[in-house]
């Protein structure tokens, strides 16, 4: 199916609802549609040894986080590639604060300020479907979100939401064969014989992610950051919300809401 305008667009939902199900359905529905992954920009950036790749290594090495700057930096640098953002003229370079020419000279000619929030005029953000995106890693908070905001406006946030004790239960029955990657679960397709692998008869076990207090945890710390995140983009008016209790269940709704908000493009 054809857009027939730039989708820029973020999934939110707590661990183990299937965001990259979701995603993932989305990719192959809507060809025009890029996968954008700030944590995958990061190790390409790493691999290759780019000005900006070699900074955040250090940052880690000595045990840092990446700075939401860096982060920024990354995603505007890999838009300005593709085409997708242009610079939007002159002005923001007026500031010319210290730190606004150091941050120019260390990194191409990008245009870039230290604090993006701080430039007088925002990039332009290409309108073409093509240019169209899941942006997956960031923002993970609200701060980060509207840093985000002034430089590339996200068009749909969707909150995929499931209940908890049903994720739980997934994650419960859920067990794998290690040496060869099968996923049983006891509810959907149980193994034959309880505990061990059809195919060699080897013991099944559980995937450190499906720990229970493991999930929990994350699921804390989600609830945590997710919440203003989440507001943050309602009072925006990008914000839409599923709810399911399957991916089976989401996916139909979430094409259809899509379609809506982006599809109907000529077929050509
Ligand atoms: C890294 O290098 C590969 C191969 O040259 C290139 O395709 C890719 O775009 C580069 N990525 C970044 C972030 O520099
Ligand atoms: C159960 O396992 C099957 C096969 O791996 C998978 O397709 C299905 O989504 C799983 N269901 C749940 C609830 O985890
Ligand atoms: C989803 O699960 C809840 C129980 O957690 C149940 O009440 C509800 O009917 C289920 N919805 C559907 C559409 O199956």
């Amino acid at each position: 199916m054809r857009l027939r305008k730039a989708a820029r667009i973020i999934l939110v939902g707590a661990p183990g609802v299937g965001k990259g199900t979701q995603a993932e359905r989305l990719l192959q529905r809507f060809p025009q549609l890029s996968a954008i992954s700030s944590g995958d920009l990061l190790r390409d950036n790493v691999k290759n040894q780019t000005a900006l790749g070699i900074k955040a290594e250090s940052t880690m090495k000595s045990g840092a986080l990446v700075p939401d700057a860096m982060i920024l930096r990354l995603i505007l640098h890999e838009l300005k590639t593709r085409g997708w953002v242009k610079p939007s003229g002159t002005q923001s370079m007026s500031l010319s604060s210290a730190a606004a020419s150091a941050a120019q000279q260390d990194f191409d000619n990008d245009m870039y300020v230290e604090q993006p929030s701080l430039a007088q005029s925002s990039p332009q953000t290409s309108d073409d479907p093509s240019a169209s995106f899941i942006l997956d890693g960031f923002p993970r908070t609200a701060s980060q979100a509207s840093q985000l905001d002034s430089l590339i406006p996200i068009n749909l946030v969707v909150s995929l939401k499931t209940p908890f004790s049903i994720i739980l239960e997934r994650i419960a029955g859920r067990y794998v064969h290690a040496p060869s990657g099968r996923v049983y679960n006891t509810t959907f397709n149980a193994p034959r014989v309880p505990g061990k692998d059809d195919v060699t008869g080897e013991p099944l076990v559980k995937r450190d992610d499906d720990d229970e207090a493991t999930w929990q945890a994350r699921l804390k710390k989600f609830e945590e950051t997710s919440e203003p995140l989440l507001e943050h983009y309602a009072k925006k008016g990008v914000l839409w919300e599923v709810q399911g209790n399957s991916s089976d269940e989401i996916t139909p709704a979430l094409f259809g809401e899509f379609e809506r908000r982006f599809g109907g493009g000529e077929l050509s």
